[in-house]
């Protein structure tokens, strides 16, 4: 439950039901695409993607690539020339590699092979106005006329008593959580009620981010807001350092060891394997994060 009036204007104003794209974003076979504005390099775009919580789109079918060249022919302005996606290669002799996996790509749809294969400097492939938006490779740094596609999951948003709840699409470390719900106006979740616990294991156990987003250091669980990094064994709330008000350990927990068995586990994760029970996890591991915040649409006069 929400504590403090914490909220923006419009951004998560209405209430979403879920598997809906953000606005502004359109939905395809479980995804959610949008053509980004900018003209600078790729790892520019790369950060914007990020903090729309998604990443470069990493085109794997043919039916996927129909759609995104089309979204992007769509929606693209007269002055653009190019978008960039998620597949790169890193050195000459490299493989193309989806960026967020590392993984070889195994779909490609390049106008021209020869481009291709004597490029040392080109290592990002756009889509490329010139080629009716198949791919070409080109340089990474390329600025001029440039946008770039990201693809992120559809929201994953309830509300109940009060307060919303979603779960963002990457996981991030402990020490970034607070900003990045923040951004929205948010709070990392808190549980203050047994109604509330029930409510975020059946949210949890109806979602389905975790477990399927392409990110390194996955462990495929969740934050909760809840640290005892002050005083060890003391496990306080983030948002207001309140005592805990309820607890839901797993067996044995909280045991200073993480769900890897590392040591100096002073943070809190709802831990998957163990039907969402709490763990205490060790604080740099990325992990899903579920922020919380007050239901405008409840507010009435
Ligand atoms: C989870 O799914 C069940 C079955 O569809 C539904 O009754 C329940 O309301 C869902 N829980 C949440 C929190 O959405």
């Amino acid at each position: 439950m929400i504590t403090t009036v914490l909220f923006t204007a419009a951004f998560f104003a209405a209430s979403v039901a879920s598997n809906e794209c953000p606005d502004g974003w359109e939905f395809f076979e479980g995804s959610c695409y949008t053509l980004g504005e900018t003209t600078k390099d790729v790892w520019y775009a790369r950060r914007k993607c990020r903090e729309l919580d998604g990443y470069l789109v990493e085109v794997t079918t043919q039916e996927e690539n129909d759609f995104v060249k089309d979204l992007v022919s769509r929606t693209a302005a007269d002055d653009v020339s190019g978008a960039y996606l998620g597949v790169q290669k890193f050195s000459r002799q490299g493989a193309w590699e989806l960026y967020t996996t590392g993984t070889p790509a195994s779909y490609f749809d390049f106008a021209t092979v020869s481009k291709v294969q004597t490029s040392s400097v080109y290592s990002c492939a756009v889509f490329d106005r010139a080629s009716d938006w198949s791919w070409v490779a080109q340089s990474c740094d390329s600025q001029q006329g440039m946008r770039f596609v990201c693809e992120r999951c559809p929201m994953q948003r309830e509300c109940f008593q009060g307060s919303c709840y979603d779960i963002r699409c990457l996981p991030h470390s402990h020490r970034f959580i607070s900003r990045v719900c923040g951004y929205a106006g948010a709070q990392v979740l808190e549980i203050n009620s047994e109604a509330e616990k029930d409510f975020i294991k059946s949210f949890l156990r109806n979602s389905t981010v975790p477990k399927s987003e392409p990110y390194r250091l996955n462990t495929g669980n969740v934050w909760l807001g809840a640290t005892d990094l002050d005083t060890e064994g003391d496990w306080r709330w983030m948002s207001d350092n309140s005592e805990l008000t309820l607890t839901d350990w797993a067996d044995g927990e909280p045991n200073h060891f993480g769900v890897y068995q590392s040591r100096n586990a002073d943070c809190v994760v709802l831990d998957w394997q163990n039907d969402w029970k709490w763990n205490s996890e060790k604080c740099i591991f990325d992990n899903y994060v579920m922020c919380e915040m007050e239901d405008v649409s409840a507010i009435t006069g």
